[in-house]
Formats: structure tokens, sequence, C-alpha cells
């Protein structure tokens, strides 16, 4: 029987390199609060790209374009596998983007938030009866309903999509009734549908956790991506020798497309830890239609 193949470990430069994150702006940033929790070895290096949100409303050619921009701009600082925190860029962009990376010539990991979520509720339902409150772009591509199917077909998807909910949370504003009353319309067809379990297909929804719980009720399974993002990312960086074997913690760092000092005021209420100094970056504006 030939003996199984176990890669050899990198160099330590090689498995001392950062991971980087991107999203839209500061949702991304609840992946990785848990990538830092589960992974405290390693380094992160987390791409926010802030002057564009929202990502949710837009095409996705244009998404396409920035999910390589933001790729590309990590990868030039050396990244070593590459997190998608974002729900609508993973949705229209993740082959797309594999397919960049690979053609770059790198062997890096592109990991994006739609499967990993898509199978813990499959595993969490037992009615078969699924929500999804998303981003308009996320639920135009059907991405979560191929991946839903794809784990188990005869469970049905019911999705929901939330234009503006995405931006209330970014703005910070009070919590309004009127706030109340968008996010209880947005749920009222999941209600409807009596599912059991509703994926919050944005990362930017775990900060409004519990007002989705208490409206959707205590018996309806929320399903967010951060935990199952942190074990993807382990074992990946397992299966090609490059965890960092350091002991203690690592360092983060931000960059950030827009106002540097606002993302850091914003971003610490998501991240739950301390931002220490943001950097500013321009990536290209121009877009091809
Ligand atoms: N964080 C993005 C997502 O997960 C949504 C926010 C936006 O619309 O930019 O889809």
């Amino acid at each position: 029987m030939p003996a199984p193949t176990v890669p050899a470990p990198a160099a330590f430069a090689q498995r001392s390199r950062p991971i980087g994150v991107f999203d839209s702006g500061v949702g991304g940033l609840t992946v990785l609060h848990e990538l830092l929790v589960s992974l405290p070895g390693e380094d992160f290096l987390y791409l926010g790209d802030s002057a564009r949100l929202p990502y949710g409303n837009r095409p996705p050619h244009e998404l396409r374009a920035f999910s390589v921009q933001c790729a590309d701009e990590l990868l030039a600082r050396d990244a070593k596998l590459l997190v998608v925190a974002c729900n609508s860029a993973t949705a229209t962009a993740h082959e797309h983007l594999q397919r960049h990376v690979a053609a770059t010539g790198r062997q890096v990991d592109v990991i994006g938030v739609v499967g990993p979520e898509s199978n813990l509720a499959v595993a969490a339902t037992r009615s078969g009866r699924i929500g999804l409150l998303a981003t308009p772009a996320t639920v135009a591509s059907g991405a979560y309903e191929r991946a839903v199917h794809g784990a188990d077909p005869l469970t049905r998807l019911t999705s929901v999509a939330c234009p503006h909910l995405a931006e209330i949370i970014e703005e910070d504003a009070p919590v309004t009734q009127r706030v109340v009353e968008t996010v209880r319309g947005y749920c009222g067809p999941l209600v409807e549908a009596q599912v059991d379990t509703v994926i919050l297909g944005c990362t930017h929804y775990p900060l409004v956790r519990p007002m989705l719980q208490r409206i959707l009720g205590p018996g309806v399974r929320l399903i967010t991506s951060g935990a199952a993002m942190a074990r993807r990312v382990e074992h990946a960086l397992g299966v090609r020798a490059l965890a960092n074997p350091r002991p203690g913690e690592g360092d983060y760092g931000f960059l950030c497309t827009g106002d540097a000092q606002r993302f850091r005021a914003r971003g610490t209420r998501f991240l739950q830890l301390p931002i220490g100094e943001v950097g500013h970056v321009e990536l290209d504006q121009r877009v091809a239609a």
C-alpha cells in the first residue's frame, strides 16, 4: 500500500505570512473576530473596501472586479490564504477569484462564506425549511440555493433580499421603531414559510442578532459563518502545512479604502477587540462594464 502523502512543513517564512481577509466595510470583522479567537497564533491583514460600500446593491461584474482588486492588494502584501468575509462578494465572485488567483501562479486558497454557512444550515434544520436573509446581490446570484440544494436537494430555501439592512447597521444610528419595523418586514416571509433555521447571509447581520431572534422566535436557529470559516481556514492551513507554529498571539492589522478614522471607530463595535492604526489604500476606481 503506498504511504499517505503528508505535505512537508513549509519553511518558517512561508508559514509566518499573514492571512488576508476582505469585506466591503466593517461587516467582515464579525468573521475576523472568530478567526482571531480560533487561530490566535496567526497574523491577519484585513481590508475593508469602505469607499465603495455597499457591495450588496451592485451588479456582478463590479463585484468581480472589486474582489480581484482587494485580493491583489492582499496578495501584494504576501497573504498566504484569502478569506472573502463578504457574502455578496463570495456569492458573485468566488469562482472568478479562485481562477484569478490560480492564474497568477500562486498556490493560495480562497475561502468564501457561502459553502460553510449552507452546510451548517442543512445540518441544523429539522423541518427542512431554511430561510435566508441577505443582500439583493447575494439573493440574485442564487449561490445559496445551489449550495443548500447541493448539500440536501430536499430542503426548501426561502430567500429574502434586505436592501437597506447592511447600511442601517453600518451607520450605527440608534435602533428606532422604524428600524425594527423594517427588519420585521424582511422576516415576514420567513415566519410565513415556517422556517426553523435562518442563514444570516451578510457579515453585517450578526450585529442585529438579538432583534432577529426576537422577531423570528426562540425556536429558530440562526446560522452565521464565523466559526465554520475558522474551521475551514484551519483545515486549509493544515493540509498545506502552512499553519503558523508560533505558541503565542499573532498580530492583526487593518487597511481601508475610505476614511480610516471612521473605519476604526465603527470597526471596534464589530470586532469587539481593539483596532490600532488603520492604513489607507487606494484601489483603482475604474471598472470595465
Ligand atoms: N458585508 C456584505 C455582505 O456580507 C454586505 C454589505 C454591503 O452591502 O456592502 O454581503
